[in-house]
């Protein structure tokens, strides 16, 4: 973790292409390159520790770096831990969830598989189709590091990769987007039903986030998960061992043990109402911070630390969103004025509903 320690705190408003935004006796924050970045500054006895704070991740991870030592040079620093010039190449490939809400994406067929293992059946379809953009969702990370090293060794440049739980990602996804979902040998979890990817809610997203003639392909070795899906899934036309042209391991293991494959193929055919979503708004109205604490169902909101910056500007911390993938955000109070700082939560449903709450439970303390 990169860190510098000082002996004095005192800061211009301004080092170079850095701009000090704020700074209180606990953390300050900067402005480079139109992005914000909070530092945490911990009292060590005679000297201070810098630090970024870990929960506020930057587009690039050199860029802390890069802050780090333009700051410490200003600064009579004592100890420094800072790497130059250490951007990771996987930075192009591996996208965060908030993707498709803050990117133009400039494909116009673009086709996702859902938890892609080895990444085989997903690598060979990039590499077949290069006009297509291919987006993978694997909440196993060693999946995302494999696949990225293959996309550079291959030189493979239309593979998109996110870590995360594909259910809440489809929550991001623009409707009528997407021309192809791919769900292969899923965990059929039989005795803990609600654990799958295939839930009700997910169909609704898949049918959401399809384009008219677009389609839905589950394949599955497992004839308990192939019959629940069919119910869940309505209309949908069926097969069994059907031959495809990219096989995964997991089917090659099946195929040498002989057991049967289904798959299940959905196309939507019409537009349907609830796919008039609109532009989820992460707004707040003028207020000041309080404590606050809310969990029903699987939503929680809950403040956790409020920086006092001075006596017009405060920074509080919040876990929000949905219990099994809440997000860690700062709200910044101005004088005022409220609003997420550093970028909004990830525009999943689930986020939607927890910042409705969080700006109630705000608007009640005051
Ligand atoms: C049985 S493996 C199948 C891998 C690959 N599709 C194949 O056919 O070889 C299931 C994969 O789904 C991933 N997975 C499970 N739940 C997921 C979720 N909610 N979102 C994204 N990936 C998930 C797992 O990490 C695992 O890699």
């Amino acid at each position: 973790m990169p860190h510098i320690y000082t002996k004095n705190l005192t800061l211009p408003d301004v080092i170079d292409d850095i701009k000090i935004d704020f700074i209180g006796e606990e953390v300050f924050s900067v402005i480079c390159d139109g992005e914000e970045a909070l530092f945490l500054i911990k009292n060590r006895g005679n000297e201070y520790l810098i630090k970024s704070e870990k929960h506020t991740r930057l587009s690039k991870t050199s860029k802390i770096q890069y802050i780090l030592s333009k700051i410490s040079n200003v600064l009579d620093t004592t100890t420094k831990n800072i790497k130059l010039n250490s951007e990771i190449k996987s930075g192009q490939i591996e996208i965060r969830p908030n993707y498709f809400c803050k990117n133009k994406i400039d494909y116009t067929n673009i086709q996702i598989e859902v938890g892609f293992g080895t990444g085989r059946h997903l690598l060979s379809l990039a590499k077949n189709n290069p006009d297509i953009l291919f987006i993978g969702i694997e909440i196993y990370k060693p999946s995302i590091e494999k696949i990225i090293k293959q996309c550079e060794l291959q030189n493979i440049d239309n593979i998109r990769v996110v870590n995360y739980d594909a259910r809440l990602f489809f929550e991001t996804i623009e409707s009528l987007s997407i021309d192809k979902i791919f769900l292969h040998f899923p965990i059929p979890w039989n005795d803990a039903k609600h654990r799958r990817v295939l839930i009700d809610k997910f169909i609704v997203e898949v049918d959401r986030i399809l384009k008219v003639g677009g389609s839905f392909e589950l394949r599955t070795d497992d004839k308990i998960y192939f019959e629940d899906s069919k119910l869940l899934i309505g209309d949908s036309i069926e097969y069994i061992n059907r031959n495809i042209d990219i096989t995964s391991k997991y089917e090659d293991r099946w195929r040498r043990e002989e057991k049967d494959i289904y798959d299940l193929i959905y196309t939507k055919k019409e537009i349907k109402d609830n796919e008039k979503r609109d532009k989820i708004d992460f707004s707040f109205d003028r207020s000041t911070p309080k404590e606050l604490y809310y969990l029903e169902s699987d939503i929680i909101v809950k403040s956790t630390k409020i920086y006092k910056i001075n006596s017009d500007i405060y920074l509080m911390g919040v876990v929000m969103g949905s219990v099994y993938s809440a997000e860690y955000k700062y709200i910044l109070f101005d004088r005022g004025d409220v609003r997420y700082y550093q970028s909004y939560p990830i525009c999943s449903n689930s986020n939607y509903i927890a910042h409705t709450i969080l700006r109630g439970l705000i608007n009640e303390c005051n």
